[in-house]
């Protein structure tokens, strides 16, 4: 092949790879999603995480998968703190992450219960969930009030307003003919933390959600880690041996 049929070629592979993904990215969801970045390591978010959850989610979504007591040894949480701090519910360390929300109540307000969250960083992604809690903004079409750039037409209500101040929509834009919003901006002042904060309690959250998605994720990186460090030791021993073994021979 020559030089610019070999460049041709790459070009085309790189096509098929990138064009598929690139489409799909751009009809799934018109907003420019930011990344989000796990780190399972860093226990001052997890544990902020789920203070966040605690105070501001678990009245309507439960972690069904999920027990008390797992997360708090996981997170290093004392459980004495745990039950103090954390409980709401007057539930006991040993029981399962369950919601106090009426489903009979929570049909006539939203229509339906409100989803379990154990697995929604791995149904939806961790950078979906990151970007959907942050773009809630002002919509007084919605039954609350608020629609969401990731989520058109959402049915939950802006929980964390307090937190993050109010948000609206400035400038919009056509896609594939309806109108998106394109662009929101904060009132300056009107929430409770400054943008870099409330950045840092939505990444702390999602982290957390992503630890609950697979609480063994950490144990089973570690474990690869040892187990790989196991191999690199036996390999040496099992190359001096061989050539122990092979020195007399030749
Ligand atoms: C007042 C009740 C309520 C509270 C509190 C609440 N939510 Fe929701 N949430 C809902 C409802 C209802 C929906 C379903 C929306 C729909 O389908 O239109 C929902 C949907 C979601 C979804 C999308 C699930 C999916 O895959 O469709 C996520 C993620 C979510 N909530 C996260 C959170 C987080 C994180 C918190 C805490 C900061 C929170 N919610 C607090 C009511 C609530």
């Amino acid at each position: 092949m020559t030089g610019s049929a070999r460049k041709m070629s790459k070009l085309l592979l790189l096509l098929v790879f990138i064009l598929p993904s690139a489409a799909f990215a751009a009809s799934s969801s018109p907003w420019p999603m930011e990344d989000f970045d796990p780190d399972l390591e860093n226990k001052p978010s997890l544990q902020n995480g789920m203070k966040l959850y605690m105070n501001y989610c678990i009245g309507c979504h439960s972690l069904m998968f999920q027990r008390y007591e797992r997360t708090a040894d996981d997170l290093g949480i004392p459980h004495e703190i745990a039950l103090e701090q954390l409980i709401f519910s007057g539930q006991k360390i040993g029981e399962l992450m369950t919601t106090a929300m009426d489903p009979e109540l929570a049909k006539n307000w939203f229509g339906g219960p409100p989803p379990d969250l154990t697995m929604v960083t791995r149904a939806r992604s961790p950078d979906w969930v990151f970007n959907y809690l942050k773009t809630f903004y002002i919509d007084d079409s919605r039954p609350f009030g608020v629609n969401n750039t990731v989520f058109a037409n959402v049915g939950m209500p802006n929980v964390m307003q307090d937190l993050q101040g109010v948000q609206t929509c400035t400038e919009r834009k056509m896609v594939e003919g309806s109108e998106v919003c394109s662009k929101l901006v904060v009132e300056e002042g009107s929430g409770v933390y400054s943008e870099q904060k409330f950045d840092q309690a939505v990444y702390d959250l999602v982290n957390f959600l992503y630890y609950v998605s697979e609480p063994a994720r950490l144990e089973r990186q570690r474990t690869g880690l040892f187990v790989l460090i196991f191999l690199v030791i036996l390999g040496v021993f099992t190359y001096l041996l061989n050539r122990e073994i092979w020195k007399d021979i030749h």
